[in-house]
């Protein structure tokens, strides 16, 4: 069933969604940059020289040019960006305001002083609404769920891979882990990995901290973590499967941040050498998910299988017939600093493992305090894990999962790797719909 966008009926209304977003990117970062004295200077000296050093399509660079503000909303401008460009050329909000209403401006000016404008006559036509909603014609198929995989993401495995030491003793069992899920992934290509990961105090610092963030754009390069980038390819997002999860998921009340530029550190890179191996390109397309595991309080395990479970909504939901996988990546017990450094605890991981299989309800009501006590500071990682379960769907009932490999194995740098992989079976006749 598709979003509902209703919103798009108010009449002479844009709203600034995801998709409009998309659609704007270039045009609302030009308005971005004249937010500095010396552009601005640049951009008025040469109006067209500055605008060409832009990726501006032609309708938008010919709407900044006409300042022709409606065609600039229609080509994705939203009015906060647009004023930086407008108090460039000296206009007020007002006189921005007033030049899209087709008055003049006194006339406009005189309307506000008289009250504004009525919304009688401006609210959503009957007519119009009842149309949109009488359209019986069905997608043509829907996006499922194919897999989630379940692995931690240690950056000693990418550094193995790197410098070609996975033949090493030390290495040499680590990577038979993974023998099998190697072929698993190349018979089982899905379009688009949503990638749950957390960053490591890579693209977010300490200015920016948020709890849940959803990568929307088309690229992402990997991160230089102070050892250089590794030798990997950049990931290619989905930027139309991700503004759908977007508009899916915060209207299921999960307030997430969205990302079109950051890089993607050892969370996410690891996961993909592990199951791709060494590749030019990456097989399929990535939607980078990064959650707060580094500044407390991060997000409970409840939270995080709610979220996966509005997850399998929202994919579901999507009008595409594209497989897509769930990962869950990080983990098991780990302790990277203090003097407790070095902790590994199997019973506790593999416990995990089994509550993770056969009771993620149960599973997800541990408290923080029992993973860090448990599985060391950085255990806390699992807690992502839960969102890749909460995808699947016999969570609620609408099919069934099947587990196709497990490992676990002691050590891979300071960590306990482990290592999960489920096949997701979902009745057919049962797509799930969004409430
Ligand atoms: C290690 C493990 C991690 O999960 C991480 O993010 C960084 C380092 C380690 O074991 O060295
Ligand atoms: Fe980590």
């Amino acid at each position: 069933m598709p979003l509902d966008k209703t919103y798009k009926l108010v009449p002479g209304t844009t709203v600034f969604d995801a998709e409009q977003s998309a659609k704007g990117y270039h045009l609302n970062q030009f308005c971005m940059s004249l937010m500095t004295a010396a552009n601005r200077e640049r951009f008025l000296a040469d109006e067209h020289a500055y605008l060409d050093g832009w990726p501006l399509r032609e309708e938008q660079k010919r709407a900044l040019l006409d300042r022709d503000l409606n065609a600039a909303v229609r080509a994705g401008g939203n009015i906060y960006f647009l004023a930086k460009w407008g108090a460039a050329l000296g206009l007020s909000f007002q006189q921005m305001a007033g030049s899209m209403t087709g008055m003049t401006e006194q006339e406009y000016r005189a309307m506000m002083v008289g009250g504004g404008r009525s919304v009688d006559g401006n609210r959503i036509d009957h007519a119009v609404l009842e149309a949109a909603h009488a359209d019986p014609t069905p997608p043509a198929g829907h996006a499922t769920i194919t897999g989630a995989v379940f692995t931690s993401h240690v950056p000693a495995i990418g550094a193995a891979m790197d410098h070609h030491r996975t033949d090493e003793p030390y290495w040499q069992p680590v990577f038979e882990g993974y023998e099998f899920s190697r072929r698993w992934a190349r018979e089982n290509l899905p379009d688009v990995v949503f990638l749950v990961y957390n960053d490591h105090a890579t693209a977010f610092d300490l200015s920016l901290i948020p709890t849940f963030a959803l990568g929307t754009g088309a690229a992402y390069p990997t991160a230089d973590e102070g050892y250089g980038p590794r030798p990997v390819p950049g990931i290619e997002g989905d930027p139309d499967l991700a503004a759908h999860l977007a508009h899916s998921l915060i209207t299921d009340d999960f307030d997430l941040t969205l990302v079109n530029e950051m890089t993607v550190d050892h969370g996410l890179t690891v996961p993909l050498s592990l199951m791709f191996g060494d590749v030019e390109k990456w097989p399929c397309k990535v939607i980078p998910f990064h959650v707060n595991v580094v500044q407390y309080p991060v997000p409970s395990g409840a939270r995080c299988f709610a979220l996966g479970r509005s997850l399998r909504r929202a994919i579901e939901s999507y009008d595409r017939p594209v497989k897509v996988q769930v990962w869950g990546t990080g983990g098991m017990s780990h302790q990277l600093h203090g003097p407790r450094a070095g902790l590994i605890n199997q019973e506790w991981d593999n416990a995990f493992l089994d509550r993770l299989v056969d009771d993620p309800a149960g599973l997800s009501q541990v408290p923080h305090l029992e993973y860090v006590e448990e599985a060391g500071s950085e255990g806390i990682e699992l807690v992502m894990w839960l969102i890749a379960r909460g995808a699947m769907s016999d969570i609620d009932g609408a099919g069934e999962i099947e587990v196709r490999h497990r490992f676990h194995h002691v050590p891979a740098s300071n960590t306990a790797v482990g290592h999960l992989i489920l096949d997701n079976h979902p009745r057919a006749e049962a797509p799930a719909v969004k409430e």
